[in-house]
């Protein structure tokens, strides 16, 4: 459980609130790069209770601005994409990447100077990386080095990127990621519908043993969970997940294969984005590969939400449940079993109702080093998820790593 105030802390992202002000710290991913084309539609963007729009230059570089026209507020994701700037198609005033207004024809000559001077288009910094437009919300000199993750390195062929968007708290969205227990209930059934060794392993993992022991280690960039299986030999199967703050939960997987990682953008108070990061860092995915990693999804890579029918997500086929099938949610990818469980619990969570386990301190000790973050931000200090050295992102991933009886997986584990 969580008292009302810290819930509220945690979830309550738009304007005024805490957790917006530590939100604009962080760079966060917001479009796959392939919705803007150089010289488009501007694509509207909703983060943390508010409106941008982001929009890709005829010379291919990319910006994100407020969407509302400083001058008689029309949105500007209806604006001309112009060689140097959007110009509002209202009166035709222009603004350039950094918000500048460098137009503004319908003002008399003698007093467009100063109208220039005194009008800016909130402007702020964008950059893409892996597949994907990320922004920086905060003030533009005081924005923190890029998260170069493996992926973000890594050529197009060798990352898939899928987005949903949910009409749910981005806490509850990530916290679903952070509780690997539900594995082997909620997607019983639906985890024998993939056939990928990653998927398999889980399942295998599961059946042996259901309620792993956790442990926990800080790292740089947020926290490192150890799931601790052991063998009847004293050796035990150690499943190493990082989380890295604000919103990033990597997959645990299987060695040589593919990667994954979820990441929660928070849109407003009630919605979130959750995006699908799969990577393979040894080779190119092969045709046909990603679609069998992501059987029975929604082809829209944009939103995959496929949003369900009413308030609790999905109709359950009952008479597959009694036949066996677990959740009821039939001939769906597993993570649409996800969406319903989140949605059944309305918008933002009332976590004083909760009764957590010990298969749930992943999620505590998140949400602990969120409240801390929090507080850091406000004391003026870097907060966690944003080291004080740059460190090396592109080294977090998951392990699975085997520790002799009598050893420690701490020891074993290198250092992220
Ligand atoms: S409202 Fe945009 S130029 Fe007038
Ligand atoms: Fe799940």
């Amino acid at each position: 459980m969580l008292s009302a105030a810290d819930n509220e802390l945690l979830t309550q992202v738009n304007p005024g609130t805490a957790m917006h002000a530590l939100m604009r710290s962080y760079w966060i991913p917001v479009l796959r790069s392939e919705r803007l084309e150089a010289g488009g539609a501007p694509v509207k963007v909703r983060l943390i209770g508010e409106d941008f729009v982001a929009y890709r230059s005829p010379d291919g570089t990319v910006g994100l601005v407020d969407e509302r026209c400083p001058h008689r507020c029309a949105s500007m994701s209806i604006a001309r994409n112009e060689e140097g700037g959007l110009r509002c198609i209202y009166h035709g005033w222009k603004y350039d990447q950094d918000g500048s207004l460098i137009e503004a024809p319908t003002e008399q000559v003698a007093h467009r100077k100063a109208l220039m001077k005194r009008v800016k288009l909130g402007a702020y910094s964008a950059h893409e990386a892996g597949g994907m437009i990320w922004v920086y919300l905060g003030p533009k000199d005081s924005a923190p080095p890029f998260p170069a993750f493996e992926f973000t390195g890594l050529a197009p062929d060798q990352i898939d990127i899928k987005i949903a968007i949910l009409p749910f708290n981005w806490l509850q969205n990530l916290e679903s990621v952070l509780d690997s227990a539900h594995l082997g209930y909620l997607h019983r059934s639906s985890v024998e519908l993939a056939m990928t060794d990653n998927a398999k392993q889980n399942a295998q993992n599961w059946e042996v043993d259901s309620a792993p022991k956790l442990e926990f280690e800080d790292t740089p960039f947020g926290v490192r969970e150890a799931a601790i299986r052991n063998r009847a030999d004293g050796s035990s199967d150690v499943r190493l997940r990082e989380v890295v703050a604000p919103f990033y939960a990597f997959l645990p997987g299987t060695e040589g294969n593919e990667r994954s990682i979820v990441i929660a953008v928070p849109i407003d108070d009630n919605n979130s984005l959750q995006i699908h990061v799969t990577y393979n860092p040894f080779r190119a995915f092969k045709s046909g590969e990603v679609e069998k990693i992501w059987f029975y999804t929604h082809e829209d890579k944009n939103d995959i939400s496929d949003p369900a029918p009413g308030p609790l997500g999905w109709p359950q086929d009952r008479e597959a449940m009694k036949n066996g099938h677990f959740s009821g949610i039939t001939n769906r990818h597993v993570f649409y079993e996800d969406f319903a469980v989140l949605q059944s619990m309305g918008p933002v969570v009332d976590r004083r109702f909760e009764h957590l386990s010990s298969s749930d301190m992943t999620l505590v000790r998140f949400r602990k080093g969120m409240l801390q973050a929090l507080k850091d931000i406000d004391d003026g200090r870097n907060p966690w998820g944003r080291p004080e050295n740059p460190a090396d992102y592109a080294e977090i991933r998951t392990r699975v790593i085997d520790v002799p009886a009598g050893e420690s997986w701490r020891a074993i584990a290198q250092p992220a």
